[in-house]
């Protein structure tokens, strides 16, 4: 499959974004397809040979396997996992499991290829509970494919948590690359904040997810070897039947600085409107870019809006920059406050968020909080969602299909809490304030 070059980062940000920019040079590496979302990979500062002596006591890192420049041999890999449970998968089994990769079963398409759904269960493997799974088939152009890849297998095959995705198995034959997950049934949180089911997110759900990824972050923050995400943002939150979220795509994981270190000097990866601005301009990465981005996912879930968006007004295109002055301004919050919330949230909780949010983007690493404390900030927040509901009336339109209670245009009543998600669908609503 064909894919076109990755735009860089550099010159799309404003403000301090635009410092970035001049700081920082280089050419884009990694190459994306189906979606336009710029990703950056940029000439920072080269990485350090890494010690390989964490393999000693506890997880495995990927240098421990990649020293050879990344062509560990699928022996050597399955045996480095064992005991993480993992299936080793053939590229027949995938093809059956899949319906020959049949369009059928397409989900999507991200920066490494294809997704299609699959089933599995004990027929294809010895052991395997019966269940969907998502595979993941990765379309390879030189060895950047391989290493991030790899990278995924090796730290998602051992890391396990609540809140991140579940590695089923991989499959590591010739040239074939693929990965093997639980399927997530609702898919990114992104389809369900831009995408078809826009407006269908409530209050206290969006509140959830946040916590969950979080979470998430957290346990990967202060893992026995931490681990640097380094590519948070809604395309990679997942969400399961009950709105569970689950971090995925592990390919730009970094293991974390050594005891005497303060950050990782690597390139410079990740997305554009994610991607912590000092990190763009230094290479220097620290647990605190995950925060950053973090914050930015907490934004786009207040606001409903995205990170960069190139068809809003010039002031209004990068959400840091544009939220910011209203974040710690409880009078003038509801501004950027999510429209299709319908003014259906607890303004405390709001308040809250909002000002966390703010610490998280803070242009000072320093000043933005430790993930385990971004938990303990927002999850008393769930317990708040009823507390002080603004938006006191709605304007209820009757449904398309003619299927109103009789009267002619809409109806107007007092706001309530949506009780189900699909409720969202069916009825456009527009606040009055009194
Ligand atoms: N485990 C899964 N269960 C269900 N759907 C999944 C799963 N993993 C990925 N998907 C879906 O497959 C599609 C492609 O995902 P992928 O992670 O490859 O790309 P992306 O996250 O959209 O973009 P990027 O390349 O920037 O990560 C998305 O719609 C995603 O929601
Ligand atoms: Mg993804």
């Amino acid at each position: 499959m064909a894919r076109s070059s990755w735009k860089s980062l550099f010159g799309c940000f404003s403000s301090h974004s635009a410092a970035a920019a001049a700081a920082a040079s280089g050419k884009s590496t990694k190459k994306k397809s189906a979606k336009k979302k710029t990703k950056v990979a940029a000439s920072g500062s080269g990485s350090k040979p890494r010690r390989p002596s964490r393999s000693l006591h506890g997880r495995m890192s990927f240098s421990d396997l990649s020293l050879n420049g990344g062509m560990v041999s699928p022996e050597d890999l399955s045996l480095s996992l064992v005991g993480s449970n993992l299936h080793v998968f053939t590229i027949a089994e995938l093809r059956a499991i899949t319906r020959d990769f049949s369009m059928t079963n397409f989900i999507g398409e991200g920066g490494f290829g294809p997704v299609y759904k699959g089933y599995v269960d004990e027929k294809v493997k010895p052991g395997l509970r019966a269940q969907p799974v998502a595979v993941k088939l990765l379309d390879l152009e030189g060895n950047q494919g391989h290493n991030e890849w790899l990278t995924e297998v090796i730290f998602l095959g051992q890391l396990r948590h609540p809140n991140l995705v579940k590695l089923i198995g991989y499959c590591y034959e010739d040239q074939h690359r693929l990965i093997v997950y639980e399927f997530m049934t609702r898919g990114s949180l992104e389809k369900h904040l831009f995408k078809k089911y826009a407006a269908s997110l409530q209050w206290s759900t969006r509140l959830k997810i946040a916590v969950g990824a979080a979470k998430g972050l957290a346990f990967l923050h202060e893992a026995e070897n931490p681990v640097i995400y380094r590519d948070f943002k809604t395309s990679n939150i997942l969400l399961d039947s009950d709105y569970k979220a689950k971090l995925s795509d592990f390919g730009l994981a970094k293991d974390g600085p050594e005891e005497d270190e303060t950050h990782v000097s690597t390139r410079v990866m990740g997305t554009q409107g994610y991607a912590a601005p000092e990190y763009i301009m230094t290479g220097h990465l620290t647990a605190k870019s995950d925060v950053y981005g973090f914050g930015v996912v907490l934004l786009e879930l207040l606001t409903g809006r995205k990170s960069v968006d190139k068809n809003r007004p010039p002031r209004e295109q990068n959400l840091v920059d544009w939220a910011r002055p209203y974040l710690n301004d409880s009078r003038r919050l509801d501004r950027v406050m999510d429209p299709n919330l319908a003014g259906q949230y607890a303004g405390k909780a709001a308040q809250k968020a909002a000002a966390l949010a703010y610490q998280c983007v803070s242009l000072n690493p320093k000043s933005r909080p430790h993930m385990s404390a971004v938990v303990d900030a927002l999850e008393p927040l769930l317990a708040l969602e009823d507390d002080g509901l603004v938006g006191p009336f709605v304007y209820v339109a009757p449904p398309d299909n003619g299927g109103n209670d009789g009267r002619e245009g809409g109806h107007t009543r007092r706001a309530g809490r949506r009780r189900s998600q699909d409720a969202a669908d069916s009825v456009a609503v527009v606040v009055e304030r009194v």
